[in-house]
C-alpha cells in the first residue's frame, strides 16, 4: 500500500514541504530515494528499533521510500517522525485518512520520544501558506510554532501522542501563541547605560548611532569602557516590532540557536563573535548552509571587539552584505539568502600597545608598528562606518564621583520620534528606513543643505583634511542630528556636531 506524510526541509530561512511516500510491498528490502544524506538513510536502523519498542511490527517486507522533490537534499534525523508514521499507515498499523491535514517532524529516540528540531517556525509559516490544516512537531517546538496563527499546532513528547491524534482517539490541545505578550513585556535588557560613568560625549554619539542606525566605531585605551558601552546598545534602540521578531526568530531558530521552549525572539540581537571567527562563521556557509553572526544579529547589534585581530579577509566578506543588507551563499545545488540587517559597532585601540595619545600613559610602540596596525582595516569598510569616537578613560579615581547620567529607558523615547520621522520619511522610498540606509540619490533628496551649510562642510573637509568618503557619511549623520532636534532642515551645528565624528578619517588605513 502506498502511503503520504508531509514534512518540510529549510532552504535559507524558509520551508518547502517535502513528501515522504512510502510503498510497502512484497520481498524484504528497505530503499530510501530522493537525495537523503546519511542521518536520514540511518534512520531505518532505529525506525526498526522505534517500531517493535511502541509495541507495532516493523513489516518485514519491501519498503521503498521516497522523498519528494528530489532536488533538495534532506539533512538530519529530523524526518524519523514522518517517515515512521508513513511505514504504521503503509503497512495498515494506523489510520491515514488524517495525514494530509499535517506537516510533521521530529528527530525520534529509540523508546519513541520526540526530540527538538530546528526552523520549526518556518514550518509553520510555510503550513500555513500551503493550506496544511496544522503541524506536529516536539514539544519544545510548540511555543515557537503557534506564534503563526490560523493553523493546529499540535506539541507532542512520543510518537504514541501522535498516533493517538491520527487515529482519532487524541484529547490533545492546540498551543496557544504566548508571542504578543512576550514581546510586550519583554522591554528589559541585562545592561543599562546609566551603569557607564561620565562619557556623556560618548553616550550621545550612541544615540545617534541608534536613532539613524549607523555604525559606530569606538577607538580607546584598555579599560576605557568601549566594550562596556557597546554591551548597552541593544537597551537604547527602539523595541523589536512583531515582525521584526519573528524574522530574527526564523534566523535563529534555522541556526538552531533558539533556546528551546522559546516562543520568540522578543529582545534585540548583540552578538559578539571572537576575532577568531571564521569567513563562514561570520557571514554564513558550510556544506549545509547556516546562517552566520550578521544574520543572528539581524535587527539588533554585532559588536566587534578589538577589530583589527580580525583577519582581514573575514572582514573584507562582510562589506558586500553590508551594502546590500542580504548574504547570498552560493553552492553547487542551491543558492541561499540570509538577511543580514544589523548595526555594526567595533572598537579597537588606537595602537598595538593601546596608548596611543594616551593622557597620562606613554604610547611605546614605533609609527611604523602604528602604522601596520591601522592597515589591518581596510579604508573601505572603514568607510561604512558612519560614527568614529575616541574614547578616553574616566580615571580610577574619578569614577565614584562621575555622574551616571541619565539612564536606558530615557533615552530610548528620543531614540524611537527620531526612527519614526525617518519612517515617515522613506515611506515612499521603499526598502529604507533609516538614514544610514540611504544612497548618495536619497541624499540628494532629502538632505538640502543650504548655501552656508556648504560653504561649513567644504571649509571643514579642506581644514581636516577628510577624505571625500567622508562627505556623504557626514550629511547622513547631521540627518540623523537634526531628526533628534526634531528639525526639519540640516542646521550648521547639527553639520558641526557630525563632522566630528570624522576626527579619525585621516586616510590612515589600508586599502
Ligand atoms: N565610565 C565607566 N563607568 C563605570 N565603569 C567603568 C567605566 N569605564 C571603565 N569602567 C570599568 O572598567 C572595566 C573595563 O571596561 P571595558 O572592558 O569596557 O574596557 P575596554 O575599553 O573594552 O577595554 P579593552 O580595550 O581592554 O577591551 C569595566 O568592566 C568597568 O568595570
Ligand atoms: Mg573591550
Ligand atoms: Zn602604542
Amino acid at each position: 500500500m502506498l502511503v503520504k506524510t508531509y514534512g518540510s526541509a529549510i532552504q535559507g530561512i524558509d520551508a518547502i514541504i517535502i513528501t515522504i511516500e512510502v510503498n510497502i510491498s512484497k520481498g524484504s528490502k528497505f530503499f530510501l530515494v530522493g537525495l537523503p544524506d546519511n542521518a536520514v538513510k540511518e534512520s531505518h536502523h532505529r525506525l526498526v528499533a522505534v517500531i517493535n519498542n511502541i509495541g507495532y511490527k516493523y513489516p518485514g517486507r519491501r519498503i521503498v521510500i521516497n522523498m519528494a522533490p528530489a532536488n533538495i537534499k534532506k539533512e538530519g534525523s529530523s524526518y524519523d517522525l514522518p517517515i515512521a508514521i508513513a511505514i504504521l499507515a503503509a503497512s495498515k498499523q494506523i489510520k491515514d485518512i488524517l495525514l494530509t491535514n499535517y506537516i510533521m517532524m521530529g528527530e525520534l529516540s529509540l523508546d519513541g520520544s520526540i526530540r527538538a528540531v530546528n526552523g520549526a517556525l518556518s514550518m509553520a509559516l510555510k503550513a500555513k501558506e500551503d493550506g496544511f490544516k496544522g503541524i506536529i512537531v516536539p514539544l519544545e517546538n510548540a511555543n515557537e510554532a503557534s506564534v503563526v496563527d490560523g493553523i493546529d499546532v499540535y506539541g507532542f513528547k512520543h510518537i504514541t501522542e501522535v498516533i493517538d491524534l491520527l487515529n482519532g482517539k487524541s484529547n490533545a490541545k492546540v498551543t496557544i501563541s504566548q508571542a504578543e505578550n512576550l514581546l510586550e513585556k519583554n522591554t528589559s535588557y541585562p545592561f543599562n547605560i546609566e551603569d557607564v560613568k561620565g562619557q556623556k560625549n560618548i553616550k550621545r554619539a550612541l544615540e545617534i548611532a541608534a536613532a539613524g542606525g549607523h555604525n559606530i566605531i569606538m577607538i580607546g585605551p584598555p579599560g576605557s569602557g568601549k566594550t562596556m558601552l557597546a554591551k548597552r546598545i541593544p537597551s537604547i534602540l527602539p523595541p523589536l516590532t512583531l515582525d521584526e521578531a519573528l524574522e530574527t526568530t526564523k534566523i535563529h531558530s534555522v541556526a538552531g540557536i533558539l533556546p528551546r521552549g522559546n516562543a520568540i525572539v522578543s529582545a534585540r540581537p548583540y552578538r559578539s563573535p571572537h576575532h577568531t571567527i571564521s569567513d563562514a562563521g561570520l557571514v554564513g556557509g558550510g556544506t549545509y548552509p547556516k546562517p552566520g553572526e550578521i544574520s543572528l544579529a539581524q535587527n539588533g547589534v554585532l559588536f566587534l571587539d578589538e577589530l583589527p585581530e580580525f583577519k582581514r579577509t573575514v572582514l573584507e566578506v562582510m562589506r558586500q552584505p553590508m551594502e546590500d543588507r542580504l548574504v547570498t551563499i552560493s553552492r553547487a545545488r542551491v543558492t541561499v539568502d540570509y538577511p543580514a540587517s544589523f548595526m555594526l559597532v567595533a572598537a579597537m585601540n588606537p595602537c598595538p600597545c593601546g596608548y596611543y595619545n594616551h593622557p597620562e600613559k606613554d604610547c611605546v610602540c614605533s609609527p611604523g608598528n602604528v602604522q601596520n596596525y591601522l592597515n589591518r582595516i581596510s579604508g573601505p569598510l572603514m568607510d561604512r562606518i558612519d560614527l568614529h569616537v575616541e574614547v578616553t578613560p574616566v580615571a580610577f579615581d574619578d569614577l565614584s564621583t562621575k555622574s551616571s547620567g541619565e539612564s536606558s529607558n530615557k533615552i530610548r523615547p528620543r531614540v524611537i520620534i527620531a526612527r519614526n520621522i525617518q519612517k515617515e520619511r522613506f515611506e515612499k522610498a521603499g526598502n529604507i528606513y533609516c538614514n544610514s540606509q540611504m544612497s548618495s540619490k536619497d541624499i540628494a533628496n532629502y538632505c538640502m543643505l543650504n548655501s552656508n551649510g556648504k560653504t561649513l562642510l567644504k571649509l571643514a573637509m579642506e581644514k581636516l583634511n577628510l577624505s571625500a568618503r567622508a562627505y556623504d557619511r557626514i550629511i547622513k549623520v547631521s540627518r540623523t542630528i537634526a531628526d533628534l532636534g526634531a528639525s526639519k532642515d540640516i542646521k550648521n551645528d547639527h553639520l558641526a556636531e557630525a563632522i566630528q565624528y570624522r576626527s579619525l578619517d585621516r586616510d590612515n588605513w589600508g586599502s
